[in-house]
């Protein structure tokens, strides 16, 4: 039986996304059914909408969320009816080449849900990153439910599985800052800013926060930026030299993602530093550098997916940190919304008036 729900569809490059009546199929095999309690709006959802990521609308929207286990399809093992999960876009496959060389955050074939949610008339829906979580009740594969401390509020919880997750893995796992680095994070949005809290969770001492939006800023010096810099008013890359003798800072972080702002973190960086991408560049951005600057400055460029995180691993860690209170989940949720305010969730995200709203349902 299909279950008929309220979700958040795009339905075509640029336009206003809309409030669907969507069915959504009792689980198969390996498939589990979520009601779906929070989900966070992410920039990549409007990259979604404005057709930046593919042209397979319609899209359901949403994929930062946390909810309860509500069905499971035959052989699923490791969740169950009732469990709180957070939900994932990394459900690994265990058999590809990745994870059968002990390098399962890198799955190159991670699972979704085989049967599709669809609009009332049909038509298949393509739910974001595999999860379409701005719905009463989402389908996924079971893997893609990762199941975590219930004493967690489900607006915070369910960051991890995106936007918070992608930041603070971009600096703790794919950029390996450790205790005594310096890092500079361009670009302090709730992705961002998740790099500068993770960057503090580790011990760097030195953190820069760049942003063009002094109210993201001053965001940033709550999760743990020792410095900021105002990217309009001076250049990111002298204010990050200056702040760090000089030299440029060990690592980092664009979480903007066009190619000035990848060229910013290529020359702030210190010679052998890492550079890491986790903005979403989009396809019409090329990059052009002086191959003898890539050569002579040495270390390393990263690109980061989903901060390079296994969930099995990380949301319950992280979770465990947040109910302890050293790693304030909370402060990323700048207000809870109802699924009918997603389109205006986007506008408050464009003018930079949110770290992320979150949809309460
Ligand atoms: N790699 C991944 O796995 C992953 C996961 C989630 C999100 N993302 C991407 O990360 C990026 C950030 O997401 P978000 O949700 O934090 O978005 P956001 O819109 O909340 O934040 C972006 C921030 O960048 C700032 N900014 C814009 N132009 C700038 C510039 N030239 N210099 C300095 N700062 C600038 C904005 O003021 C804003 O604070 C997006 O591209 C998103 O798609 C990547
Ligand atoms: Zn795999
Ligand atoms: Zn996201």
């Amino acid at each position: 039986m299909a279950h008929e729900v309220r979700g958040v569809v795009a339905t075509g490059k640029g336009r206003p996304v809309s409030l669907e009546t969507i069915l959504v199929p009792d689980p198969g095999p390996g498939e589990a059914l979520v009601k779906v309690q929070a989900c966070g709006v992410c920039h990549t959802d409007l990259h979604y909408r404005e057709g930046g990521i593919s042209d397979d609308f319609p899209f359901l929207l949403g994929h930062e969320a946390a909810g309860v286990v509500e069905a499971v399809g035959p052989d699923v093992k490791d969740v169950a009816v009732g469990d709180f999960v957070v939900l994932n876009w990394r459900a690994v496959c265990g058999s590809c080449r990745a994870c059968l060389r002990g390098r399962p955050q890198y799955c190159f074939a991670t699972h979704n849900a085989t049967q599709k949610m669809t609009l009332k008339d049909g038509t298949p829906l393509s739910p974001a990153l595999g999860i379409g979580a701005f719905a009463e009740k989402t389908l996924v594969a079971a893997g893609q439910c990762t199941k975590v401390d219930p004493a967690a509020a489900p607006a915070a919880a369910g960051l991890l599985g995106c936007g918070v997750m992608a930041g603070l893995g971009a600096a703790v796992n794919t950029g390996a800052v450790s205790r005594g680095d310096s890092v500079a994070v361009i670009g302090c949005g709730g992705v961002g800013n998740a790099a500068i809290a993770g960057s503090r969770l580790v011990g760097a001492t030195t953190i820069i926060a760049v942003d063009v939006d002094d109210r993201k800023l001053d965001w940033a010096r709550g999760f743990g930026a020792t410095h900021t810099v105002n990217a309009k008013e001076s250049d990111p890359v002298e204010a990050v030299r200056e702040l760090t003798g000089g030299f440029g800072a060990d690592v980092v972080i664009d979480a903007v993602g066009r190619p000035e702002t990848f060229k910013q973190a290529f020359y702030a960086r210190d010679l052998a530093g890492t550079a890491v991408l986790v903005g979403v560049p989009t396809p019409e951005m090329t990059l052009e550098l002086p191959l003898l600057d890539v050569f002579g400055r040495g270390g390393a460029l990263k690109s980061s997916w989903y901060g390079d995180c296994l969930p099995s691993r990380d949301f319950p860690l992280l979770i465990s940190l947040y109910l302890q209170g050293r790693f304030d989940l909370d402060a990323f949720v700048t207000e809870t919304i109802a699924l009918d305010d997603v389109e205006a969730a986007f506008t408050k995200m464009h003018h930079g008036d949110v770290l992320r709203s979150v949809v309460v349902l």
